[in-house]
């Protein structure tokens, strides 16, 4: 007698690196808070084979979908469906549902930071003046952020022209110029936003060498990087008394956000910050 057991929900990261993403202990995490029979794995994906790999997901009913990390997140555009207008936007997909053959390309990492600056008590009242550091797939999502709530924006990049560019590329609308570090009036920024990879795995790496924090008393700075936990960049800003956060919430919420149009299980965040951290967070 044979007998059909339903199909695990099976869901993948393609990224090149792979071996050291955190996001199988998220949603591992999350398909056993949830009592789903599921698994999430991390698999080396290079751009070669991303196209027969993404190809392969289309009729796998098992699949739900995949997270896409570097190198991916631009290049799978071409290679979708569907795209999310945020995904179009910002020019980059961290997340893929599958649906019926199709394949769905989202962009969770933007409604994540979101909801990390939320949670932080970090977004700006009113019209208050943000300042973005990098111009690279996460500034651009940080971008699209600052751009939904309308909030006066300052791209700041070691390469200028990228910054002048990602601007560009978003339209006219949004009120928000590219400047150097000596150009921004810090003493009306409301929020610092790190979005380059300045710091990551480097201690004493900081994308803004040389910087008084003092110059802008009234801003918190949040730190997408968040290894390690406390990065260059925000220990001066908490030595200067600055309200500081790393990039675990964005992480976390991101996978959240990514595991429900999967799944549609709104799964708590205490689980994903859990599987971060060893422990409820
Ligand atoms: N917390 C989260 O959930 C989350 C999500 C997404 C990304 N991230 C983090 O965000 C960072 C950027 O990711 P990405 O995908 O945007 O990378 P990316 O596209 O490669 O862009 C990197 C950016 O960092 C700048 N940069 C690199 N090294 C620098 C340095 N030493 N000093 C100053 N600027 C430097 C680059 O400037 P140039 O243009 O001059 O090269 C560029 O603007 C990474 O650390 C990533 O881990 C975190």
């Amino acid at each position: 007698m044979s007998s059909f057991a339903a199909p695990a929900r099976r869901a993948f990261l393609f990224a090149d690196p792979a071996a050291h993403s955190l996001s199988p202990a998220m949603h591992r995490a999350a398909f056993a808070w949830a009592g789903l029979d599921g698994q999430y794995d991390a698999l080396r994906v290079t751009p070669d084979e991303l196209p027969g790999r993404l190809a392969a997901l289309r009729h796998d009913p098992a699949v739900l979908g995949v997270n896409l990390s570097l190198p991916h997140k631009e290049t799978a555009l071409a290679l979708l469906d569907t795209l999310s207008d945020a995904a179009r936007q910002i020019g980059a997909v961290n997340t893929v549902v599958r649906q019926g053959g199709a394949l769905h390309g989202h962009n969770t990492d933007a409604p994540g930071l979101l909801e990390a600056l939320r949670d932080a008590g970090m977004l700006p009242a009113g019209k208050q003046p943000v300042v973005i550091l990098g111009a690279g797939g996460a500034a651009r999502a940080a971008f699209y952020v600052m751009q939904q709530l309308n909030l006066p924006t300052f791209v700041v990049n070691r390469s200028p022209e990228r910054a002048e560019v990602l601007i560009g590329s978003f339209g006219p609308k949004h009120e928000a110029r590219a400047l150097n570090a000596s150009q921004v009036p810090w003493e009306k920024v409301r929020l610092i936003i790190n979005s380059t990879s300045a710091g990551l795995g480097r201690p004493d790496e900081t994308p803004l060498p040389d910087f008084n924090f003092h110059r802008c008393p009234r801003a918190g700075v949040y730190d997408m990087v968040y290894q390690p936990a406390e990065t260059r960049l925000m220990r001066e800003a908490r030595a200067a008394g600055l309200p500081a956060e790393n990039g675990l919430g964005m992480l976390a919420h991101q996978a959240r956000l990514a595991f429900c149009a999967w799944t549609g299980v709104d799964v708590p965040l205490p689980v994903f910050r859990g599987a971060l951290t060893g422990g409820p967070a």
